[in-house]
């Protein structure tokens, strides 16, 4: 099957980058709301996406989404209490999840405070429950590291095993810390999917995930190929320094 490798969005500095993400969380949510009368996302962890989770909880985005019928999963999550400093959870909430009137029954915490195994479980019977076997998300927000991995499918596991399933329990060699994931199965079925990369530390991951040679197992992030839907990487002129087509 054609890779679908998506388009590249190149802003010259993070601020464009998160103005730019806050948008296309707006613009699928409206589509969304407007077709559907629902809007299901997964969010993405780390730090990058936090600047642009706090403009949805300002004007003039607050108020333009209509986050009773919002429905909010999670793309990954450290196994960390959810008051952990750690935790996406927490970072998403202390960013605008905790401001914005969402009803907190539309707020699906990883539960990563459970043995890794039993919340991988737990969480794809919460994702089945709102979404059915295949789940559509209408947006599937995620980032790369530096190695290459996106939400938490980490290099030297080959990130295409166990398709079946929803979530996965993995780990991070880097921090040492178990994780939780959605699977490529999920990433890949959503409406729209868009990598956000920003720094110069992450030029390398990102010329390797589109230029360089296909292999999953050692760039995750290639996993990334929705069937249908759209797929948008936002970077920075750091970011996208390495690239040769832009
Ligand atoms: C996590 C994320 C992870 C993140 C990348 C980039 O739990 O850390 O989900 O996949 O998106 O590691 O992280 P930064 O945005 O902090 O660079």
């Amino acid at each position: 099957m054609q890779r679908n490798v998506g388009r590249i969005d190149v802003f010259s500095d993070p601020a464009h980058i998160a103005r730019a993400l806050a948008d296309l969380f707006s613009n699928c949510a409206q589509t969304a709301l407007g077709d559907r009368g629902a809007f299901y996302v997964a969010l993405a962890g780390g730090s990058t996406p936090r600047a642009a989770y706090e403009l949805l909880a300002a004007q003039p985005l607050v108020d333009a989404i209509s986050w009773s019928d919002v429905f909010v999963y999670f793309g990954d999550e450290r196994c960390v209490f959810p008051d952990d400093p750690r935790s996406n959870y927490r970072m998403a909430q202390d960013a605008f999840l905790s401001t914005v009137p969402i009803p907190p029954k539309n707020v699906h915490r990883m539960p990563g405070e459970l043995p890794p195994k039993d919340g991988a479980g737990q969480y794809a019977q919460a994702i089945r429950a709102d979404l059915g076997d295949m789940p559509q998300f209408d947006l599937v927000m995620l980032g790369i590291g530096k190695d290459g991995h996106t939400a938490s499918l980490f290099p030297g596991t080959d990130p295409t095993t166990d398709d079946a399933a929803l979530v996965r329990a993995t780990y991070s060699e880097e921090t040492g810390t178990d994780r939780l994931s959605i699977t490529p199965r999920v990433i890949n079925n959503a409406r729209t999917v868009v990598i956000c990369a920003e720094g110069i530390e992450k030029a390398p991951a990102v010329a390797a995930a589109r230029e360089g040679d296909y292999d999953p197992t050692k760039t995750p992030v290639q996993i990334v190929s929705p069937i249908n839907g759209e797929l948008i990487w936002l970077l920075d002129r750091l970011a996208a320094g390495m690239l040769k087509h832009k």
